[in-house]
This record gives structure tokens, C-alpha cells and sequence, in this order.
């Protein structure tokens, strides 16, 4: 669709959702969570009442803002990344209490109207690259105890990079219309429905985690439905995809043990599993910093989240006697390339190379992320943990685009596994595709 064609649909589109929302608005539904539930969750704060600066900073490293205001070899949270969105580029905000070139002038209000309404000091819309839908669900003594942790670091003088997004994405004001459509602005309530874990895991992750922002599929204009959150997507650019966190059985957590979940979000390793791309980023930063009952508290309110179905498919269907060589060449150069770590049977070797048979990764409609891990190799992220992890050497010189498609056909279709077979124009397309 042209740039105007999609100016006019937004246009069209948002009309009718305030029409909509004129007609149908009604007052809230909402009830209140009971006083001994919110005492309940309160007590699950790991940092209670401590100091609150140690407070802010834990509270910085579950939101991951290092993970965006850092650029490779810069300073901590003086900016200058490039956040790279399907309309542009987006650089990341000096952080540090510089007065001048970082947010040292900002009082803890204007902090608040940034995480909370997506405005900066000057009242100016913010982009939602920076993920404040999420963050908007931070509680007021959260937001100034991240506050408090920034405003104790030392400042920076780096002037922020200017953003060069296209025309008419550049025009700041039109992210009005952005957030008409997907910015629903508000504070975690608990759901008196559930316990008090329920409640301390869905504060984190929908909120401070900004898990959504990776694992949800976006529209052209970047948005993500409700109906959809959490339902796996690509990540625009650095094109990787962030499977379903919901309950489906086939692409998400349906069968993983929550213990399993937290093994993983803590190490970046499990027993069967390790995490790779841009969730071995997340791991690194983030969530190995997190108490093992804040990590609980999050998978189990991802496993609660009623199965959704992924709309991320193999792109290329392969015929019958296409397959059955696919297969054949497949099993050959898995004894050569895999079987060493991986082992002949799939299960991998504890902690070190992970399990390939019934592994979510391997197994799910989209192929991106095994073809690429196959030519790009990878490493699961240095945690306390596990602080030397094994790596996986890159294929990419290696093996052809027949190879790998066949060897991961064979993958996809042993030990138990079954799925859709790889074809090699799907390797081919991603053998293009940068690592970052
Ligand atoms: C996914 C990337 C990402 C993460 C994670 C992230 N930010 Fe940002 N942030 C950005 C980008 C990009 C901008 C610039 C937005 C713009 O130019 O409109 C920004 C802007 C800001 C601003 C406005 C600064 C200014 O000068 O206007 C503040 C404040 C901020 N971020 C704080 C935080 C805090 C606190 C965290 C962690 C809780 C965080 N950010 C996490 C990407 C991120
Ligand atoms: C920057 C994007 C990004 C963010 C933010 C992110 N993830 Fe991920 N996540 C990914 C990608 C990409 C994968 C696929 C690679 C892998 O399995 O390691 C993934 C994989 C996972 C997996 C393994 C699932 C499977 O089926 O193999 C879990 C569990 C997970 N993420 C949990 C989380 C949680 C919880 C959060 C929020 C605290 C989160 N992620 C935030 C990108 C992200
Ligand atoms: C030297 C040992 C080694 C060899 C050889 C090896 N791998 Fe791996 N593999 C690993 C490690 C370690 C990881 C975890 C990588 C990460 O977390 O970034 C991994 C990850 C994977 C994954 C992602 C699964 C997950 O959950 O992390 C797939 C798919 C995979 N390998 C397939 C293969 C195939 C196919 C071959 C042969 C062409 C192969 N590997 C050869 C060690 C190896």
C-alpha cells in the first residue's frame, strides 16, 4: 500500500473507532480487587520498602532499559542505539541525569508522564518504540524509584542522534492517531479473580517485562490487537520470530513445567532448552537479575493465558517426493554436522546442547529461528548460572541451502517431532537476512 493509501486508512480507521467508542462507551466495569489481596501482592515485592535506589535499579533491570539505552560500546543508559521499527529508525534517549543532553532536569513528574502517558518533558508525543504501552501499567512508587535509581548514576553529555524515520511517520503529532488506536493508558488492577502470584506475574510481564512487545504480531502500522497479545510474532528488521508465551500447545508453553520456564529465564539455560537471538539479549540484561519468585510469578501467568493461535506459517509447502529427499539427505547430514552434540536421539546432553526432539523451537509452523540458529550458530547468554555456555559453531559456509533445508526437515520430523518440511527457498531467504 502507498504511503497516502496508508494515511487514508488510518485516517478511515480511526473515524470509526471514535464513533464507535462514542456510541458504545459506557462507565467501567471494573471491580476492585479486595484489600487482603492487594496486601497480599504487596508483600510479594521483593524490594518492599527497602532503599529506593536498590529499588529502582532492580526495577530498571526488569524493565530492561539498558537493553535500549545502551548503545555497543557506549556508556550505560546514555542512548544512541538504534532501535530499527518497519517505518524507520529510532535512536534511544540519553537516560543519564545530564541536565543537558540527558533527562538530569526532568522532576520525577515528567518522568511519570513519560512511562505513564508517553509524553516527553515537553508534553511531545513519545514513539511506542519505546514500549511505554507497557510500561503505563507501572505503579506511581515504581516509576519514582526507577526515578531515584537514574538520578543516582553518574551523567553523560551525549547529545541524542536525530530519528530518521520516512515521511509521514517523522511527524511526531500523528503518533495521536497511533495511540487512538492501540494505547490504552493505565495502572495494573489486580484481577480479583486470581491469586496473588497470578496478580505480581501479570504486573511484571505485561507491564515493566514489555514480553508483548517481541511476542504478539504487529499490524502495518505496528500495532497489536488485544485478541492477539502474546500470540508469537516476527521482529521487525532484525527478523527473528518470538513464539506464542500463551497456553498452545504446539508453539507456546502448553507443556513446559513453570519451573521449566524459570530454569530458563534465569540460566538461559534448562535441561532440555536454551534461548538464543534477541531472547539470549533479553536473558543476559534482564531477567537472570530477577528473583526466582518474581520469574515463577511470570510463567505462571503466561501459563495461565488461554491458547491462541499462531498466524506464522511455513512459507513454502514441499511435495511428497520432494520431501522423502529432503529426508533422506537430512539424516546423513545430521550424523555428520549434529549428532555430536545434539546426539543421534535427539535429547541433546543436559544444560550443555539442547534437547532438538519435541522442542517448541524446532517443531513450530515458523522455521526463521531454526534456520537461522543452524546458519548463523549462536551461544545462550553468560548467566551466573551458567556462566561459560556451550555454543553452537555457524553453518552458513558449510552446508547449501539443500543441506540445511534437509536437515532440519529431518529434524522437524524425528524423535516424535512432526512438522512441515523446510523448504530450501526458505533458506535462501534467510541466508540474506543480516544477524543484526
Ligand atoms: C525497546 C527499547 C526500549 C526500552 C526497553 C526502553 N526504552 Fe526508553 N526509549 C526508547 C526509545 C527508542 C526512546 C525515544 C523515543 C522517541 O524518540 O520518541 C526512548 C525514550 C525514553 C524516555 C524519554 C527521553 C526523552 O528525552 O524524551 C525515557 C524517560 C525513557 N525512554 C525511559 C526508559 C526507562 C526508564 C526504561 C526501562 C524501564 C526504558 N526507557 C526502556 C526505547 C526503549
Ligand atoms: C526483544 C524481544 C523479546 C522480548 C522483549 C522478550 N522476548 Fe522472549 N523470545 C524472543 C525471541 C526472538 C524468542 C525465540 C528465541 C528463543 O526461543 O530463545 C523468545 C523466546 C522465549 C521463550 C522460549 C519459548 C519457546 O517456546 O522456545 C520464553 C519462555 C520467553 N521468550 C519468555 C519471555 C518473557 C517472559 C518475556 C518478558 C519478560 C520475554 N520473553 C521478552 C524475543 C523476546
Ligand atoms: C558444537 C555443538 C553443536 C553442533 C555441532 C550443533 N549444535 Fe545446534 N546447538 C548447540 C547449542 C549450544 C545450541 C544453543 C544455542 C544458543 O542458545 O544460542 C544449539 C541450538 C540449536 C537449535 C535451537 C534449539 C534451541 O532450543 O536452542 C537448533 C534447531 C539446532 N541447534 C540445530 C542444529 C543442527 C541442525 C545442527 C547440525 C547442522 C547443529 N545444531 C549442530 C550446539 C551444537
Amino acid at each position: 500500500m502507498s504511503r497516502y493509501g496508508r494515511i487514508a486508512v488510518v485516517l478511515v480507521a480511526v473515524t470509526v473507532v471514535a464513533a464507535t467508542w462514542m456510541i458504545f462507551s459506557r462507565p467501567s466495569q471494573y471491580v476492585e480487587a479486595p484489600a487482603a489481596l492487594r496486601a497480599q501482592i504487596a508483600a510479594l515485592d521483593p524490594v518492599g520498602k527497602a532503599d529506593p535506589i536498590e529499588r529502582g535499579r532492580y526495577l530498571a533491570l526488569a524493565g530492561d532499559c539498558i537493553g535500549c539505552h545502551q548503545a555497543r560500546g557506549g556508556a550505560a543508559f546514555a542512548g544512541g542505539l538504534a532501535v530499527p521499527t518497519v517505518f524507520g529508525t529510532i535512536y534511544s534517549s540519553n537516560i543519564t541525569p545530564d541536565r543537558e543532553t540527558g533527562i538530569g532536569a526532568w522532576s520525577a513528574d515528567d518522568f511519570w508522564r513519560a512511562l505513564h502517558e508517553g509524553k516527553g518533558k515537553d508534553g511531545a508525543y513519545l514513539y511506542p518504540a519505546f514500549p511505554f504501552p507497557n510500561y503505563t501499567r507501572i505503579t506511581r512508587p515504581d516509576s519514582d524509584a526507577i526515578h531515584a535509581y537514574l538520578m543516582s548514576l553518574p551523567a553523560v553529555k551525549q547529545a541524542n542522534t536525530p530519528n530518521t524515520l520516512r515521511f509521514p511517520y517523522s511527524v511526531r503529532p500523528l503518533v495521536a492517531f497511533w495511540r487512538m488506536l492501540y494505547f490504552t493508558e493505565g495502572v495494573y488492577e489486580a484481577d480479583p479473580r486470581q491469586d496473588a502470584t497470578w496478580n505480581r506475574g501479570a504486573y511484571l510481564a505485561s507491564g515493566l517485562g514489555h514480553c508483548v512487545a517481541c511476542h504478539s504480531p504487529r499490524n502495518f502500522l505496528g500495532g497489536i490487537a488485544r485478541a492477539d497479545e502474546l500470540s508469537g510474532g516476527r521482529i521487525a528488521v532484525q527478523d527473528w520470530y518470538a513464539p506464542s508465551l500463551t497456553s498452545d500447545r504446539e508453539a507456546g508453553l502448553g507443556d513446559w513445567q513453570v519451573e521449566e520456564v524459570v530454569r530458563l529465564l534465569k540460566h538461559g539455560v534448562s535441561d532440555r532448552y536454551a534461548v538464543f537471538g534477541p531472547m539470549a539479549e533479553v536473558v543476559h540484561d534482564s531477567t537472570q537479575h530477577l528473583e526466582e519468585k518474581d520469574l515463577h510469578a511470570m510463567a505462571t501467568y503466561l501459563k495461565s493465558l488461554p491458547a491462541k493461535a499462531s498466524d506464522d506459517a511455513p512459507a513454502m509447502e514441499t511435495t511428497g517426493s520432494m520431501r522423502a529427499d529432503l529426508l533422506r539427505r537430512g539424516s546423513q547430514v545430521y550424523a555428520e554436522q549434529c549428532a555430536g552434540c545434539h546426539r543421534s536421539d535427539g535429547e541433546g546432553v543436559t544444560r550443555a546442547y539442547p534437547a532438538l526432539a519435541r522442542n517448541p523451537s524446532v517443531i513450530m509452523g515458523s522455521t526463521i529461528n531454526a534456520i537461522r540458529v543452524v546458519l548463523n550458530g549462536g551461544f545462550p547468554p553468560g548467566t551466573a548460572g551458567n556462566p561459560r555456555p556451550y555454543g553452537m559453531p555457524p553453518f552458513a559456509q558449510k552446508l547449501s541451502d539443500e543441506d540445511v533445508a534437509s536437515v532440519l526437515t529431518y529434524v522437524r520430523n524425528s524423535w516424535g517431532n512432526q512438522a512441515p518440511a523446510v523448504a530450501p527457498a526458505d533458506v535462501q531467504r534467510y541466508r540474506a537476512v543480516p544477524i543484526e
